[in-house]
């Protein structure tokens, strides 16, 4: 098989963390639901499809900051950054939650959620392609599982990220990366 190489490159280097959308155009939930099943094409051990997604819009962005902002409180966090959680994810008109549920060993664990960062990026690359931004934000300390239970996912289930999405408004900069880092072993 192969496919373009430059419109793959192209959408690789593209893909910014970007939260500068247009608010007042929701993403539909058909191009999310496309966005999850082609997130699903990521590799997965033992494919155990260990990713779980949930789409968040209108009042349950603000549901969903009451809910971190709550399990922030009981963990003892800053309270400026508790009292922004409150409004934080109404700042693009969807959010995706993905999640990564336990493995039967801490192994398996921690491939599924290797997996489900694989499947993230699958995700951004696909929404990169439709002109739609993504910003990756990490579930704050102490509320993975409020957050799980919001989400309706398994319990156990590890936040993976919490993902702000919109059509792109504004574009980023784009910032010079350093070069890899290859150890090359032969013969
Ligand atoms: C596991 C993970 C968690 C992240 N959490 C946050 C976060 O909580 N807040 C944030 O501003 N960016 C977060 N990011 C996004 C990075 O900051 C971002 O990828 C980085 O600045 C590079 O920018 P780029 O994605 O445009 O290349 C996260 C990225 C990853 C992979």
């Amino acid at each position: 098989m192969s496919a373009d190489p430059a419109a793959i490159d192209h959408v690789i280097r593209a893909r910014r963390t970007n939260m500068f959308v247009d608010r007042e155009r929701p993403v539909a939930e058909r191009i999310i639901t496309e966005l999850c099943e082609l997130a699903t094409w990521a590799p997965n051990h033992k494919r155990t499809w260990p990713w779980r997604f949930a789409s968040v819009v209108g009042a349950g962005r603000s549901r969903l900051g009451h809910v971190v902002s709550n399990a922030m409180a009981a963990h003892g966090d800053d309270p400026a950054k508790v009292t922004k959680a409150l409004t934080k994810y109404e700042r693009t008109p969807n959010i995706l939650i993905i999640g990564s549920i336990p493995g039967d060993s801490d192994e398996r664990t921690a491939e599924n959620r290797d997996a489900a960062a694989a499947a993230a990026q699958n995700l951004m690359l696909a929404a990169t392609a439709r002109g739609i931004a993504t910003y990756w934000g990490s579930c704050p300390k102490g509320s993975h599982e409020a957050v799980a239970e919001f989400a309706g996912f398994e319990r156990g289930t590890h936040i993976a990220g919490i993902f702000y999405v919109g059509y792109e408004a504004t574009s980023m900069e784009t910032p010079t990366r350093p070069a890899p880092l290859i150890t090359r072993i032969s013969d």
